[in-house]
């Protein structure tokens, strides 16, 4: 499928000359607007000073305000967006007026628009990132999903451009933005697609593309036979309920030195969990379609910094399968042989997350022998519980890597917090009849499913992120947030500026 992102461009005229559809502005409803926005003011003979004295300024974080034909801009329209108190402002009402300006635009006929949201003062951030920022949110709102729903007549188009003010380092932003847009929408709308649609097939199948799109992208996938040749039984037996063949792929990106070790990003890619035999309620089932959200991570973060061309070894490594209840299915009490030679007792099939990983992670560690390795999962409800939807949560053994992670989290506004894995939580996957069983009970579930992960690790540098909650937002407005795609690719920004 096809994806598109806005295009963003600068602009050297000033603000009242600009010619655009709409003129995105934030303000303060408790600043004075020569402190803000004085020279749009004159240009404006008054116009924002009189909204002010009249109270019509929007005075919430993210309430807007559209002005048709403002007076002395060259503009067609005016839309202001509130930035609220200036005392609460921080950088994520910062995205928060972004986003619902965003909302707005995509809301009106405006196919063309110039961005002054960056004119604000921010602590602590730079102009580069406020501008990443506002594009990144701007392009988030514009993404509406219509794969598979015929849009209304009267619906309002996309936007095609946006414009930002020119300053030093702004056009190499938004040129790495675009990029970073890109991998966002396509991790958007992979986990956005039906699991009819989006299998384990339709998710290599789109990582080929990429790399026949992608100079210097390559991608090499293993089918369910290659995968039984090599002993793979743990992903496999997730697999085995299903008519839809599992895969396991990887793409590489060499952009690094000849003999750096690769970076591997490992995704757990359940395109429908049902749950299996030990199956899942009926209510909100259909949620699980959001399973493989860890791969459209890896996808997506693959494709953002190959298109950037960064200078890095990246392989991204997905393992594909989709969870159901059948006659050759597997079944609580089995035990099963892993790639690593482990065995596993199953004691809920509807832990499979860790069971697809367990193999991939093996894979990853003898064939990738990758310098560090992070897995993405979508692995259990009890982090959504731990954390909600505002934070991927971080388990690792390496504190180096937790603080890198957390770190690149709070550059990227895409934010993590840290589980221990302490080994004291490993003795509850302790079961007479295996290695490992595949559950740990009720306490702590996020981690001693982070503990079931470290015993295929290898001995490698390995972090696991599990994003049940960050991944995707519940409720009315149900769909896949991008996310930790924005984390991920900052995190990798920063290695390959420490290796180059
Ligand atoms: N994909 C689910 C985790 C999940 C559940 C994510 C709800 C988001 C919302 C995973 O495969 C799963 O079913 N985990 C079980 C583990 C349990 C059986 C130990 C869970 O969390 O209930
Ligand atoms: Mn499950
Ligand atoms: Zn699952």
């Amino acid at each position: 499928m096809d994806i598109q992102t806005i295009q963003f461009s600068t602009e050297t005229e000033t603000a009242a000359k600009i010619q655009s559809d709409c003129m995105i502005l934030g303000l303060h409803h408790d600043l004075k607007i020569d402190q803000q926005a004085g020279e749009l003011n004159a240009a404006t003979e008054n116009l924002l000073a009189e909204l002010a004295g009249d109270n019509e300024l929007p005075t919430g974080v993210g309430k807007t305000l559209m002005l048709r034909a403002p007076r002395g801009l060259e503009a067609k329209r005016l839309l202001i967006v509130g930035f609220g108190k200036v005392s609460d402002f921080d950088e994520h009402t910062y995205i928060q007026a972004a986003r619902a300006a965003g909302d707005a635009l995509r809301q009106c006929p405006a196919t063309d628009a110039c961005c002054l949201l960056d004119g604000v003062e921010l602590k602590g951030r730079d102009h580069r990132w406020k501008v990443e920022q506002a594009a990144l949110a701007l392009d988030h709102a514009d993404y509406i999903y219509s794969a598979t729903k015929t849009p209304l007549e009267s619906a309002p188009p996309a936007t095609r451009t946006v414009r930002f003010i020119d300053a030093p380092g702004v056009a190499e932003a938004l040129d790495r933005v675009h990029h970073l847009a890109l991998g966002i929408r396509r991790c958007r709308l992979l986990s956005d697609l039906p699991p009819n649609i989006c299998t384990p097939i339709y998710l290599a199948d789109t990582a080929e593309k990429l790399a026949r799109e992608i100079d210097g992208l390559e991608v090499e996938v293993l089918d369910e036979n290659q995968m039984d040749d090599l002993g793979m039984w743990s992903l496999l037996a997730v697999a085995r309920g299903s008519a839809n063949p599992p895969r396991l792929f990887r793409m590489s990106w060499r952009g690094g030195a000849a003999d750096q070790a690769p970076t591997a990003l490992v995704g757990k890619g359940v395109t429908f969990d049902t749950g299996g035999i030990s199956i899942k309620p009926r209510e909100l089932m259909e949620q699980m379609k959001f399973d493989m959200c860890g791969a459209a991570t890896t996808i997506g973060t693959l494709e953002a910094i190959a298109r950037m061309g960064l200078a890095i070894n990246v392989d991204g490594i997905v393992a594909a399968a989709e969870n159901m209840p059948d006659g050759k299915a597997y079944r609580p009490g089995d035990v099963i042989e892993t790639l690593s030679g482990k065995t596993v007792e199953v004691h809920n099939t509807d832990a499979e997350g860790r069971m697809i990983l367990a193999d991939a992670l093996t894979w990853t560690a003898r064939n990738v022998e990758p310098g560090v390795m992070v897995d993405i999962a979508t692995l259990t409800g009890a982090c959504v519980v731990a954390l909600g939807h505002h934070a991927s949560a971080v388990m690792t053994n390496d504190d180096e890597l937790a603080d890198e992670l957390l770190a690149a989290g709070i550059e990227s506004a895409d934010r993590a917090w840290r589980l221990p894995l302490w080994d004291q939580y490993q003795e509850q996957i302790d079961t007479p009849f295996a290695d490992i069983k595949n559950v740990g009970g009720m306490p702590a579930g996020a981690i001693t499913a982070g503990c079931f992960l470290s015993r295929f690790t290898e001995g490698q540098r390995w972090a696991h992120l599990d994003i049940a909650g960050s991944a995707w937002r519940w409720g009315k407005a149900e769909s896949a947030s991008g996310r930790p795609v924005g984390m991920l690719t900052q995190w990798l920004i920063t290695r390959a500026e420490g290796q180059s």
